[in-house]
């Protein structure tokens, strides 16, 4: 299926989530299957001041394409800006957010708060829009909360402004990440638009994979948490739509995927930030291992590669 004029060519994508899809993750993603990622969101204000932080954020490399680049903000012209510089990126996507829950970027005007005021989200998508030379996609959620759900009245101002697709995820800004995602908001928005729409919520096995696909009729899956510390999940995923069978990864294989995470991070920020952020990657690759309690205090305390590399390796020695 095409996203604009990109071909994708998987039918499971991963999430943007920041702190975590940095390029060392996405480009793992990719190599298990993942059909495109999107970096962390970036801020608009972050990218027009040139921040050094906001500009790595939008660093892509070959080996992670097509790769989107978030954008969040609530002014359409510094949007535009965001999005005319983000392209210096060459990125294969520009999405804007307008799902983020976190009270600091709502109180911003960016986020889902945008979800209250069509009108805005429709000038936002038209003046990204009307800058990019690649597809623009929106990330929305089902609502603001049970009073205001909207996804399907915003998605169709997205489609109208010229979004290429639309990702929906199945629940209101106030219910943050609990219950259960609702997939009928999806399959509802996925009837109202003909730009293609992802499903997002809640998939942390190719079963629920299968189940989001075939219950809203929505076009991809994207992945978030379930790919946390498991890339494995794309390739699981794929395995599964093709009528294959798969195996689940062995411990060894595991710290091996971990390993060459974690090296990759360290390669891409320097050993002292990117040991700082590893930490968090190496608990959940811990996630089912036996004595994991004790193996992740250790990952708290790790500081340089030489100690990551002898604490994988007595991982594998010890299990
Ligand atoms: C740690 C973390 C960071 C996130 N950061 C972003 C972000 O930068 N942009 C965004 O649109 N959503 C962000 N999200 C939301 C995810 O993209 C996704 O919509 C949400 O986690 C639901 O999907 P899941 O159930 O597969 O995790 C984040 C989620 C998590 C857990």
């Amino acid at each position: 299926m095409k996203i604009g004029t990109v071909n994708i060519n998987k039918k499971a994508v991963l999430a943007p989530m920041a702190g975590v899809t940095d390029r060392a993750f996405r480009e793992l993603c990719m190599k298990f299957g993942a059909g495109y990622t999107v970096s962390e969101m970036v801020s608009s204000k972050g990218i027009s001041y040139l921040n050094k932080k906001s500009i790595e954020l939008m660093e892509i490399s070959e080996k992670e394409r097509p790769c989107g680049i978030q954008l969040f903000g609530d002014n359409p012209e510094a949007m535009a800006t965001a999005a005319k510089i983000a392209l210096e990126q060459n990125p294969d996507i520009i999405d804007i957010n307008m799902g983020c829950p976190a009270p600091k970027v709502n109180k911003s005007g960016g986020g889902a708060v945008l979800m209250k005021n069509p009108d805005l989200c429709y000038k936002i998508v038209k003046a990204v829009k009307d800058t990019s030379t690649v597809p623009v996609t929106v990330k929305i959620r089902k609502g603001w909360d049970e009073q205001s759900i909207n996804a399907v009245e915003i998605a169709k101002v997205c489609e109208s402004a010229g979004a290429s697709a639309i990702t929906v995820h199945g629940r209101t800004r106030e219910q943050m990440y609990k219950p259960f995602v609702d997939l009928k908001v999806i399959e509802q928005v996925k009837l109202a638009v003909s730009i293609p729409v992802i499903g997002n919520g809640d998939i942390f096995s190719p079963k629920d994979a299968i189940n989001m696909l075939s219950q809203t009729g929505c076009d991809l899956v994207m992945i978030g948490r379930g790919a946390l510390g498991n890339p494995f999940i794309f390739s699981e995923i794929n395995a599964v739509l093709n009528n294959e069978t798969f195996a689940e990864p062995k411990i060894e294989e595991k710290v091996a995927v971990m390993t060459e995470h974690i090296l990759n991070i360290c390669k891409y920020k320097g050993e002292y930030l990117g040991m700082k952020e590893a930490r968090r990657h190496i608990c959940m690759y811990l996630k089912g291992i036996p004595d994991a309690a004790s193996f992740r205090n250790q990952a708290c305390h790790l500081e340089t590669m030489d100690q990551f590399l002898d604490f994988a390796n007595k991982i594998t020695k010890i299990v």
